[in-house]
């Protein structure tokens, strides 16, 4: 590796791609600092549901942004989300949250006054960011860009294992029936709607564990470096 200046990397994808497992060995890897925008809206989510805000309200949402206290702090595994100083990650990861999370992310304008916070994130010696818009809109100039598809029974089961490893319940077909609702829902609305960005490698990841992604990813990246 030869280039040492500071850049971006985007993963994006569906929900239960498994991009947020690719983007944190990615990040370890390349001694990076990691963005989890998902987290982002599903912590706007939370905070708008508590405050009783009608998450199909996009002026309701953008009010809830004036006072919107939310941190990253290192954890074992991915960093811990907090929300007015609170630990919420077991509240986050619930599929509820992410439902709730595509209604707040649909609105044009909560979009947009999350674009800074999330640009923030990009700092020496880099960024591993993952989401869904990464490199077609929040970061359009990153160095690489992947887009990582799993067929959707592949999705459900990963979910499936990835909430009952959390000590939650779930059901397959129920999961199925919410992703093919929130796929639905990311690649149909009109501001940056869930799509690989041009320029982006897309990996389809059905028949590949999470060590063979991430060996092609960073190959990718050593390569052309
Ligand atoms: O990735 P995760 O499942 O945590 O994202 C939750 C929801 O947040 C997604 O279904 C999507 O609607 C929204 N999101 C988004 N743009 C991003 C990241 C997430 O619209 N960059």
């Amino acid at each position: 590796m030869t280039n040492d200046e500071a850049f971006v990397v985007t993963i994006d994808g569906p929900s239960g791609s498994g991009k947020g497992s690719l983007a944190l060995q990615v990040a370890r890897e390349l001694d990076f600092h990691l963005l989890d925008s998902g987290a982002i809206y599903r912590l706007l989510a939370l905070k708008s549901i508590r405050q009783n805000a009608d998450l199909d309200q996009e002026n309701e949402v953008i009010a809830v942004l004036d006072d919107f206290d939310i941190d990253f702090e290192p954890g074992d595994e991915l960093p811990v989300p907090f929300l007015d100083g609170q630990d919420v990650s077991a509240e986050l990861r619930q599929e509820t949250m992410g439902e709730a999370a595509s209604r707040v992310a649909r609105h044009a304008g909560v979009r947009r006054c999350l674009l800074d916070l999330q640009r923030s994130f990009f700092q020496p010696p880099g960024l591993v960011a993952d989401g869904r818009d990464m490199g077609t809109v929040v970061f359009p100039e990153a160095r690489f860009k992947f887009f990582l598809n799993a067929s959707i029974e592949i999705r459900a089961q990963r979910r499936y294992k990835q909430l009952i490893n959390m000590g939650l319940s779930a059901s397959i077909p129920q999961l199925q029936a919410d992703i093919a609702e929130r796929d639905e829902r990311d690649q149909s609305r009109s501001t940056s709607p869930l799509r690989p960005a041009e320029d982006a490698l897309v990996v389809d990841s059905s028949l590949l564990d999470l060590t063979q992604v991430t060996e092609l990813v960073l190959s990718h990246i050593r390569e052309n470096r």
